[in-house]
C-alpha cells in the first residue's frame, strides 16, 4: 500500500465491465482503492456487483488489504461523470480499433495529462488506439489474462507516441497491487503469453486433425505432464533443470539438435468447418457432462492453492 501511496494512485476507474472489466473491479477494490466504474449497457451495475460478489470469496483468500471494501465502489453510465477524480484508468470496452480510438479521445479530453490511461486489449496495437488523444504519451496496453483478480500477469507496452515514463509507472502501479507486469520491447501481435499459448495451440490442432491424438490425450499431456512444471517456472528454467549439473549449456548441446529436428517437422493447421467439429465433439466427450461452473469453481480453488504456495516458495522466480 506505501507503494502506491508514492504512486499517489487512490481511485481507479474501469470502463466497460464485462467480463475482464468487472475481475479488474473486484482486484482494484481487493486491494484497498477506489473504483469508479462505467458502462453504458442496459443492467451493467447490477450485473457488476454480481460478478464481484462472486469474485470476492476468492479475494478474500488470497487476501484483503487492510481497508478494503466493496463499499468503495461508484457506478455511473455516463463515462465523464466516472472519470472524475481518476489516478489511472483501465479500459476494458469491446474489442474494436475505431471504438477504442473514439473511447480515448473522449477520456483523454476530460482527465489531466499524469493519469494513465491502461486498455485490456488482446490484440490492438496502441499506435493506433492513441491517435485521437492529445496527450498520447499516457496511453499504454495493460494487458492482463483472465481472470485478471486471480492471474497476476499483466503485459504492458506504448504505441509509438508512449512515453518511458508512463511505461515505468504502470508497471509501478501493477507490481504495487502484487502483479506481476512484463514489458514487451516491441508491439507485436497477441503481445507475448498469447503468441506462446497460440504456439501450443497450433501443435496440438495438428495433431488432432493427423490422428496422432485426441482432444482428451491433449489436455493429458499437459495438465499431468509439463503443464504442472510450467505453472511452477517458465520454458527456459523448466529446460535449465532438464540440463542437470550442466543446466542450459549442456541442455542445449546435448538436446538442441533434436528440438530444432521437431521444430521443422510441426504442423500449421487450418481451423476448417471439419476439424472444428472434431474439436467440439472431442471435449465434449472429454468432459462427459460435468458443468461448467463446477469446472469454473474447482479451477479457481486449485488457482488459489497454487497461488498461496507460489507466493510461499523462495527460490523459484
Ligand atoms: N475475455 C478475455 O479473456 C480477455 C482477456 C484479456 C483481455 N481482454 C480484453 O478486454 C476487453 C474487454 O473484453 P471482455 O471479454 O470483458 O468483453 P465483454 O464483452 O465481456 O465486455 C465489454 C464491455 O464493454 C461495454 N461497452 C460497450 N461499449 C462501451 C463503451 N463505449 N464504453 C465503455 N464500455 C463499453 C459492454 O457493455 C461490455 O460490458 C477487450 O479489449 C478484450 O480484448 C479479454
Amino acid at each position: 500500500m506505501s507503494d502506491m501511496r508514492n504512486l499517489k494512485i487512490r481511485t481507479v476507474a474501469v470502463v466497460g465491465t464485462g467480463v475482464i472489466g468487472a475481475s479488474w473491479a473486484a482486484c482494484f477494490l481487493a486491494q484497498g482503492l477506489d473504483v469508479s466504474c462505467t458502462d453504458p449497457s442496459a443492467g451493467a451495475e447490477d450485473r457488476l456487483r454480481a460478478a464481484i460478489g462472486r469474485h470476492w470469496p476468492s479475494l478474500e483468500k488470497l487476501g484483503l488489504v487492510a481497508g478494503a471494501s466493496r463499499e468503495r465502489l461508484r457506478f455511473s453510465a455516463d463515462l465523464e461523470t466516472a472519470l472524475q477524480g481518476a489516478d489511472f484508468v483501465q479500459e476494458n470496452g469491446p474489442e474494436n480499433e475505431q471504438l477504442k480510438i473514439d473511447l480515448f479521445r473522449r477520456m483523454d479530453a476530460v482527465l489531466p495529462a499524469h493519469v494513465i490511461l491502461a486498455s485490456s486489449s488482446s490484440g490492438l496495437l496502441m499506435s493506433k488506439v492513441q491517435s485521437a488523444c492529445r496527450h498520447p504519451e499516457r496511453v499504454l496496453l495493460g494487458h492482463p489474462f483472465n481472470p485478471p483478480h486471480m492471474i497476476p500477469l499483466v503485459e504492458v507496452i506504448g504505441g509509438q507516441q508512449t512515453s518511458v515514463q508512463a511505461v515505468q509507472q504502470a508497471m509501478d502501479f501493477y507490481a504495487a497491487i502484487g502483479k506481476r507486469p512484463i514489458h514487451p520491447r516491441k508491439e507485436v501481435k497477441g503481445h507475448i503469453a498469447n503468441r506462446l499459448q497460440a504456439a501450443l495451440w497450433r501443435e496440438a490442432f495438428h495433431l488432432v486433425e493427423q490422428g496422432v491424438a485426441t482432444v482428451s490425450d491433449i489436455d493429458t499431456a499437459i495438465a499431468y505432464g509439463p503443464g504442472l512444471r510450467w505453472a511452477l517456472m517458465g520454458p527456459f528454467v523448466n529446460l535449465h533443470l532438464s540440463g542437470g549439473e550442466g543446466g542450459m549449456r549442456h541442455l542445449l548441446d546435448h538436446l538442441g539438435p533434436p528440438i530444432e529436428n521437431w521444430w521443422a517437422d510441426l504442423g500449421t493447421p487450418s481451423i476448417t468447418q471439419a476439424l472444428k467439429e472434431q474439436i467440439v465433439a472431442g471435449v465434449d466427450q472429454e468432459l462427459d457432462g460435468t458443468q461448467q461452473d463446477l469446472l469454473t469453481a474447482e479451477r479457481d480453488q486449485l488457482l488459489i492453492g497454487l497461488l498461496q504456495a507460489k507466493a510461499a516458495a523462495g527460490n523459484l522466480p
